[in-house]
């Protein structure tokens, strides 16, 4: 059995075996080096066919050549098939759905005052109004003369009013919205116009510098009390789910004739009396009244034609009623503790 190419046929037969039982890229390797490689059992037998007579060297010297062709090709068969096995299980095991949340982290949610201002908004679209912006940043015209408020009116003084040093000021309401959209749409109208507005006024548990109102008006022909009253249960009872006690008296406000307060019965205490609505039972949150005839033409309309309402929601309070906060501060305070509950 010491004939190379016995020897030769023996090693094709194990290495075949070998290489199709292979279970890893690496060991298939292990096989290569030990039957292919520089010391490999096939240069080993290379080395013993000068030992042959010249007439079998030949084709002992064709066999090996061959030999050497057929085991590198399988060798390289088998290793595609398990590469391909190897990186499919490789997928398999490091899968990974990209889409699912990270746990542990809190994805953040609408803050409360936005939550009722989006309600708002989608309970006014459907009823045909149009949502308009107002910029924060006033001219004192906007603000105060062109809502019947000029220079020296007392009412001036019912809005303490942040200044800015080139003349303008920080809006104190989003009245200002009325006048700009009536002279860039004209009438009919019917819009609301949701913003931050701001007050030169003590801090307290129902006061902030810095809150939210939400302006509505209205102006087409014939308009009257009854559909300023209609609007504003509809969006109560909309915002609070229910019918919540309300009064309405009047009120003064230099850009309606007449002018009320509507009031709502306090949520937080039921009406027996709590810091936020001032011991009284009621909080004073949507004033009103039909749009004044100067506004009007400040507009460019004309009085005997057009009238309309306007209201003046505070959006902050409406949300502190909705959610039962009893303290407007927590509302701009950036708290978790606080934020988490809604
Ligand atoms: C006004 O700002 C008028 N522009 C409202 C208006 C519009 C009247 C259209 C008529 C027609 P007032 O100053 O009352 O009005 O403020 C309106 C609402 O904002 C109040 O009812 C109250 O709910 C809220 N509000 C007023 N001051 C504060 C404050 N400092 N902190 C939180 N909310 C406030």
């Amino acid at each position: 059995m010491n004939n190379p190419t016995e020897i030769l046929k023996q090693l094709m037969q194990s290495a075949a075996g070998q290489i199709s039982t292979a279970a890893t890229v690496a060991d298939l390797e292990k096989i290569r080096v030990a039957v292919l490689g520089r010391k490999g059992e096939l240069t080993v037998i290379s080395k013993t066919l000068g030992t042959l007579a010249p007439e079998d060297r030949a084709e002992a010297g064709q066999l090996l050549n061959k030999a050497k062709a057929t085991l590198e090709q399988s060798i390289d068969e088998r290793k595609q098939a398990l590469q391909s096995s190897e990186s499919s299980q490789l997928l398999k095991a490091e899968w990974m759905d990209l889409t699912v949340p990270p746990s542990g982290i809190s994805p953040g949610h609408i803050h409360p005052v936005t939550q009722v201002q989006d309600e708002i908004e989608q309970l006014f679209i459907s009823m045909g109004f149009r949502v308009l912006d107002g910029p924060e940043v006033e001219t004192e015209y906007y603000n105060f003369d062109a809502l019947n408020i000029p220079p020296d009116h007392p009412a001036r003084d019912m809005q303490d009013t942040f200044w800015l040093t080139d003349g303008h000021l920080l809006r104190t309401h989003t009245s200002p919205v009325q006048v700009r959209a009536l002279q860039k749409f004209g009438a009919p109208i019917r819009m609301i116009a949701p913003g931050r507005v701001f007050r030169n006024e003590e801090v307290d548990a129902s006061h902030e510098h810095t809150f939210y109102q939400v302006e509505g008006m209205m102006v087409d022909r014939d308009v009257s009390v009854g559909h300023l009253l209609h609007f504003m249960q509809t969006l109560l009872s909309s915002v609070f789910g229910r019918k919540v006690t309300v009064r309405l008296r009047p009120g003064y406000f230099p850009f309606v004739e007449p002018g009320f307060e509507l009031d709502i019965n306090c949520l937080i205490c039921g009406g027996n009396g709590c810091a936020v609505c001032k011991q009284s039972g009621w909080v004073e949150l949507l004033p009103c009244g039909l749009v004044h005839p100067n506004v009007l033409t400040n507009s460019g309309l004309d009085p005997q034609e057009w009238n309309g309402f306007a209201f003046g929601l505070g959006l902050t309070r409406l949300a502190m009623m909705r959610y039962a906060v009893d303290d407007i501060r927590l509302m701009q305070s950036g708290d978790l503790r606080f934020l988490n509950q809604f």
